[in-house]
């Protein structure tokens, strides 16, 4: 064969490495035609195509360097010569061919790699990089997030935002998250909260305003009892979440109070940041208050061990994407729907206990729930079930539902992993500030009154007389406790359910 390169490129381990690199360019190319065709994206194609495959194809183009450099340093040894570097001459044909060929090589390297470049930053920036790739680690919150309102929200919208710093940073701790996974070196479930997540000003802060004002939002509950009749109970919230700017607008509400008008600094004393002994409030006008918890009492001494916090949307919404609902909440939810039938004895109970039995896998878990539901029907109300089929089929599709988009068992990902601070019913919530116990020196209480936070406007069971009032009606609790809610904290019984 007639030679048309330098001598010194015809040597086994160049010519191994060309061939590496040649076919894994040939393959970049068919995968990027591939993509262009294909309407749907492939999750595993973009890291393949963009990342893998040039990674791959450079290496290539370094081992046959390696092979010149290589041939080149044995001629020398050869000939005694006292060139220390290959010569290129270009009325030389062969080195002429090979300039070129090696030009036109580069120059089309540097168009594809400025391309390639673009495609692998927008691919591992994709929600489909994020949730997919790493298909089981990611599951549980990939899936969470598709039913959440930030469902068109990209991940790393909130997790990386705007400017380079944080996205060189992502990527250099993304570099370890890769190595974790391949070598299956990740925690279950991935800890939170997340000690480094961008501050809030930079991420939730770029779509809402912080001062904007929300109005008051009604929030109309249906509950279901878990008694043999299902017992309904209604109750209609307007939630005072308020903010707005004293210059411009109406100031009042949650958002005001804790977010606009106080500068909030808080010491917890537990990683999950829900026990907090310690809460100072800075008004605009400079005055201090201190608040100390009189259940978990702390010195001046201990309180300097501890790192403190400035509140920020985060300590409420610290779940705004990745919410794995309470069971009683879900279940709720599609009685409230009628798509599970609150006619069936039982169901709400039976529903719940289904979604809580500990399983090992979804699969079990899964196959067990229609199992579990189908026989409580059969060997309880064997006439019932035989007549209302349909009703207990679509229960368990329902109740499955909700499974698969709030349990994780192989990530051991299920609500209670994840305390979600808005709100106070399943989890401690606002009640970690305000449960009636944290004083300040002056004797002013965090209060919980019922209605500071949204007014109570209705409530009624059954088919008992609506009890309404604008200004907001005392509070009834569905079964009879006592005093008891008035006491504890709501999730020191409803987080055991
Ligand atoms: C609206 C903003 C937002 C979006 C969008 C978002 N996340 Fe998150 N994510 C958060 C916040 C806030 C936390 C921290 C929760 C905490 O500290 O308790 C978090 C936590 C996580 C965690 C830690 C484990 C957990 O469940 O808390 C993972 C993993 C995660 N996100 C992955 C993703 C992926 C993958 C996507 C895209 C499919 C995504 N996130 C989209 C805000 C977001
Ligand atoms: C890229 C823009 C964007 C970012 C960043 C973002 N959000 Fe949102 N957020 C949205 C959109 C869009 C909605 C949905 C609005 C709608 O459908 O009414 C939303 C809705 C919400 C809601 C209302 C949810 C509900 O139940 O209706 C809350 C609360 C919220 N976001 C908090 C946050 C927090 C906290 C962060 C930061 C971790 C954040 N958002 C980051 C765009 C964003
Ligand atoms: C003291 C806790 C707290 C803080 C801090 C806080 N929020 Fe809220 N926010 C709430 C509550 C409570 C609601 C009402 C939730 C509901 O109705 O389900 C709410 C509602 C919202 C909504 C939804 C409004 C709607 O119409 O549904 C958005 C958006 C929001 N907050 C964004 C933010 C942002 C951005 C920050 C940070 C600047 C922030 N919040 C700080 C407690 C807080
Ligand atoms: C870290 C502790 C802490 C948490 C958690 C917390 N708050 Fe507060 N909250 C405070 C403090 C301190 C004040 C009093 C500020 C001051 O000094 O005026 C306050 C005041 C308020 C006020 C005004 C009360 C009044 O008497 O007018 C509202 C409303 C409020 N918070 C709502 C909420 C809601 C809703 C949540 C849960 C989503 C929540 N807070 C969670 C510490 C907290
Ligand atoms: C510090 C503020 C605050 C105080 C005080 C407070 N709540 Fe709430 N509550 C909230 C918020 C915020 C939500 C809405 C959570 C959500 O978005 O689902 C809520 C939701 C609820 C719900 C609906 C729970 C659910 O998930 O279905 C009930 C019931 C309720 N509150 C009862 C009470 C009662 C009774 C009291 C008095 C003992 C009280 N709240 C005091 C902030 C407060
Ligand atoms: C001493 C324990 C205890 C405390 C404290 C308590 N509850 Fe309950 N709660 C119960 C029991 C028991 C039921 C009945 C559960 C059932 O039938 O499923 C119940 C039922 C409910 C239900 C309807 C059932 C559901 O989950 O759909 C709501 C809503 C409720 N409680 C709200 C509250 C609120 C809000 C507070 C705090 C202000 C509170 N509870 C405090 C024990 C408690």
């Amino acid at each position: 064969m007639k030679r048309i390169f330098p001598t010194s490129f015809y040597n086994p381990i160049t010519l191994i490495g060309t061939s590496i690199a040649f076919v894994s360019f040939a393959l970049i190319i068919f995968l990027m035609l591939l993509e262009l065709t294909a309407g749907e994206q492939k999750p595993y194609m973009g890291i393949i195509a963009f990342v893998i495959l040039p990674a791959i194809l450079i290496i290539g183009l370094l081992v046959a360097i390696v092979g010149i450099i290589r041939e080149h340093r044995r001629a020398k040894r050869r000939k005694d010569s006292e060139e220390y570097l290959p010569s290129i001459d270009l009325n030389n044909p062969r080195h002429r061919t090979a300039f070129l060929y090696f030009s036109f090589g580069t120059l089309l390297l540097l168009i594809f790699s400025a391309f390639g470049s673009f495609k692998a930053y927008e691919h591992t920036d994709s929600d489909q990089f994020c949730g997919e790739t790493c298909h089981v680690v990611m599951n549980p919150e990939y899936t969470a997030y598709q039913f959440s309102p930030h469902a068109r929200v990209g991940c790393v919208k909130c997790h990386i935002g705007p400017g380079a710093g944080w996205f060189v940073r992502s990527k250099l701790s993304g570099t370890y998250q890769m190595y974790a996974v391949t070598f299956n070196k990740f925690p279950r479930p991935i800890p939170t909260p997340i000690e480094n997540l961008r501050p809030a000003q930079e991420t939730c802060e770029q779509c809402h305003w912080p001062k904007h004002f929300f109005s008051e939002k009604m929030h109309q509950n249906t509950y279901f009892l878990s008694d043999e009749k299902n017992t309904k109970w209604t109750l209609d919230l307007l939630v005072k979440i308020g903010g707005g700017n004293s210059e411009a607008g109406p100031t009042s509400g949650i958002h005001w109070h804790m977010n606009i008008n106080n500068a909030l600094t808080y010491v917890p004393i537990d990683s999950q940041r829900q026990v907090i002994p310690w809460i100072r409030s800075r008004a605009p006008d400079g005055k201090v208050t201190v608040y100390r918890s009189t259940d978990n009492p702390i010195n001046d001494a201990d309180l300097q061990k501890y790192v403190s916090r400035r509140m920020d949307c985060l300590d409420c919404h610290n779940r705004p994407s990745h919410i794995y609902h309470p069971p009683q909440r879900s279940v709720n939810h599609v009685m409230t729907a009628g798509w599970i039938d609150p006619e069936l004895p039982s169901v709400k109970s039976v529903a719940v206990k289904a979604l809580e039995n500990p399983y090992t896998t979804k699969q079990t878990a899964l196959d067990s729930i229609k199992l579990v539901i189908e026989e409580y029907y059969q060997t309880n109300y064997a006439e019932l079930a035989a007549k209302k089929k349909t009703e207990i089929a679509r229960t368990v599709e329902e109740v499955q539902k909700i499974y698969s988009r709030n349990y994780f068992p192989e990530m051991r990902v299920s609500w209670r992993k994840f305390n979600n601070n808005i709100g106070h019913m399943y989890y401690p919530g606002c009640f970690r500030c305000h449960d009636g116990k944290h004083v300040s020196e002056d004797g002013k209480v965090l209060s919980r009154d019922c209605n500071i936070c949204h007014t109570i406007l209705a409530q009624q069971f059954e088919k008992d007389k609506l009890r309404i009032s604008l200004g907001g009606i005392d509070y009834r609790h569905p079964v009879d406790i006592g005093d008891a809610w008035k006491q504890m904290n709501c999730s020191d019984c409803h987080s055991n359910q």
